[in-house]
């Protein structure tokens, strides 16, 4: 559901971005800005700034940046559909209903429904355990050292010896067996008639990121089968799109999250402050889970189990979290079983070690591999080093390829060139990988000359931006399509739509873009760094110099694609015109 771009740019122009970010960051007027220290990254001088004439907010320092809506989708992790829906809540402004088929609203209804159920259920638990009945539960939680503060921030529960006493209590409270049972909080069978699934163990409700009960894991107290019991999927719960500590890991605010295998390793990660930590939900890590990291993190700490089980489950994370596009690094935990023991033995100091110290992914693949072969063995050796080199032909980027080649020849003492000569003689048979999309990462490597070429086109935006009157001096001689980055051509004709119109306003043009990343792209392009120059003159310099280098590569790209562009050829004629006028023409930076 999309709201239509005038509501949204009413919304923003109601929520002043100097006042909302103040409510989350401590920033200071310097001069037409608001600076202060980055919530983004790590800094100890501020390189933050706000623009209240411009409304929007940018990092010098890691170059995040947008409107107030960008700022929210960044800092409590929204859709820009959620930090609509929270800023036009903030300014008071009503938004439309969204309208349902009558399907869907049965659908929808259901689901309410189901949500209730399990929050009572939740509730109920969560009062049991301080009950005279729930007081071994307790017990066996304290005595896995968790703290009363642990025990209230993760919700944990009792369900009682009896065996229907939950139904009962929902029953009472108006809902049907059959609703509890498509809850999968009861079953029913002829012989018990519907009786609670969970009972006589430690509860562990399981909530979706907006901190809402989905579901529940029941762990036996001691011995027993099975260990944990877990809530069947439901039209709530869908065990592969969700994960266990991900409502609290989602604004931990570190550059990281730790993939663990249990909920209590999750726990016990959280109580030591790795407030990082999730888990998959008793079912193997899928690539639905694997997405939704992506929307949080770039990195993605393993700790799984030390056992064989754990690696082979490591193993199969790395290769889903590759395939989105995520890198992953391992935690070793030797000689420890698991993160909860490795932090009650050794505490959260050493942990923090072994997260400094995680293994890269490829290198932990190998080094698996590696315990295949008997390297003793000529002919072991010899498979090992083929193995390798196959696995090398997975990096489709030379640099990469080649990075991970030198590391792996020094590590097991293979010549380079050999190894060098062996990937490429598999990369002839089989091709190299295709190289994968990384929707997030910044760092795309570009060359230098394209970059520079998109620099000036961001600084001409910046200037425009910063000087509104000389838009109307360059009219003539300037067109979006001479902003030859797509992104910015786009920028360019909304911009130039707007600059002569009154009540135009630049932060909207961002909301145009619904991806957080065109968001901090698009805000990047108003606030370019400009260099510090003082008097007119040289500003005017600067500014015709890079008006007339945006028009040379413009004219440059044009005629490179005369045989394929049907427009080029305007491009070029007009674009041949206005350069040489230009080239003669002083631009005033007077009004
Ligand atoms: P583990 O067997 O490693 O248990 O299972 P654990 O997390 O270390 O639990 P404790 O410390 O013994 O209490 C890891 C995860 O696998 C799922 C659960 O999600 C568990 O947290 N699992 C395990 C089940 O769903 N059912 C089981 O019977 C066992
Ligand atoms: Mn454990």
């Amino acid at each position: 559901m999309y709201y239509p771009d005038e509501l949204v740019e009413e919304i923003r122009a109601k929520n002043d971005i100097v006042d909302v970010i103040s409510g989350y960051v401590r920033i200071q007027k310097k001069g037409s800005n608001y600076m202060g220290l980055c919530p983004f990254h790590n800094e100890k001088s501020p390189s933050f700034s706000v623009s209240a004439s411009k409304q929007i907010y940018h990092c010098f320092g890691c170059g995040a940046g947008g409107n107030v809506f960008t700022f929210l989708m960044n800092y409590e992790n929204f859709t820009f559909q959620e930090a609509v829906k929270e800023l036009a809540d903030r300014a008071g402004v009503s938004l439309p209903e969204i309208e349902y088929s009558a399907q869907a609203k049965k659908e929808a209804d259901k689901k309410a429904i189901l949500l209730e159920i399990n929050k009572e259920a939740a509730k109920y638990f969560y009062y049991q355990l301080r009950q005279e009945q729930g007081k071994i539960g307790y017990r066996y939680l304290s005595g896995r050292q968790l703290s009363e503060e642990t025990i209230k921030k993760f919700g944990l529960g009792f369900a009682n010896k009896t065996s229907n006493d939950l139904t009962l209590y929902l029953k009472k409270k108006g809902y049907t067996d059959e609703q509890i049972i498509q809850a999968g909080l009861a079953t029913a069978d002829e012989r018990y008639g519907t009786h609670d699934k969970f009972w006589n163990r430690v509860i562990f409700p399981i909530m979706d990121i907006n901190h809402r009960a989905i579901g529940f894991g029941g762990r036996v107290m001691g011995e027993g089968n099975p260990k944990y019991l877990n809530s069947p999927e439901t039209p709530v719960f869908d065990k592969s799109r969700n994960l266990y500590g991900l409502n609290f890991a989602r604004t931990a605010r570190k550059n990281n999250i730790i993939l663990c295998e249990g909920y209590m390793d999750v726990i016990a990660l959280h109580q030591a402050g790795f407030n990082q930590a999730v888990a998959s939900l008793g079912t193997a890590f899928t690539a639905g889970q694997a997405n939704l990291l992506r929307r949080y993190t770039e990195n993605v700490l393993l700790s799984y189990d030390s056992d064989g089980a754990g690696t082979s489950a490591a193993l199969r994370a790395i290769g889903i979290l590759r395939e989105v596009g995520l890198t992953a690094k391992i935690i070793d935990l030797k000689p420890y079983k698991d993160p909860d023991e490795f932090i009650k033995n050794l505490g959260a100091e050493a942990f923090q070690e072994r997260i400094d110290k995680a293994e890269n992914s490829f290198l932990f693949e190998v080094r698996v591999l590696e315990r295949d072969y008997d390297l003793k063995d000529p002919e072991g050796k010899t498979k090992f080093h083929r193995e390798i080199a196959k696995k090398l032909c997975q990096f489709s980027e030379e640099v990469e390829r080649d990075n991970y080649t030198q590391a792996i020849a020094e590590k097991y003492h293979m010549g380079y060139e050999n190894l060098r000569k062996l990937i490429h003689s598999y990369a002839s048979k089989t091709g190299l990988a295709k190289p994968i999309e990384r929707p997030k990462s910044g760092i795309q490597s570009k060359s230098s000359q394209e970059e520079n070429v998109r620099k000036n086109q961001r600084l001409l935006i910046t200037w425009l931006t910063e000087e509104p009157y000389l838009y109307k001096k360059v009219k003539d001689y300037l067109s979006p399509a001479d902003f030859t980055d797509e992104l910015y051509g786009k920028v360019a004709a909304k911009l130039f739509e707007g600059l002569g119109n009154e009540g135009f306003s630049l932060a909207g043009i961002i909301s145009l873009f619904p991806e957080e990343s065109e968001q901090r792209e698009v805000a990047e392009l108003f606030d370019t760094k400009l260099q510090m120059i003082a008097t007119t003159q040289e500003k005017e310099k600067a500014f015709h110099d890079v008006l007339l280098k945006v028009k040379e590569n413009s004219l440059e790209y044009y005629s490179s694609r005369l045989g394929s562009d049907v427009t080029a050829i305007n491009q070029v004629i007009e674009g041949k015109k206005a350069l040489e006028t230009l080239k003669r023409t002083h631009i005033s930076f007077q009004d």
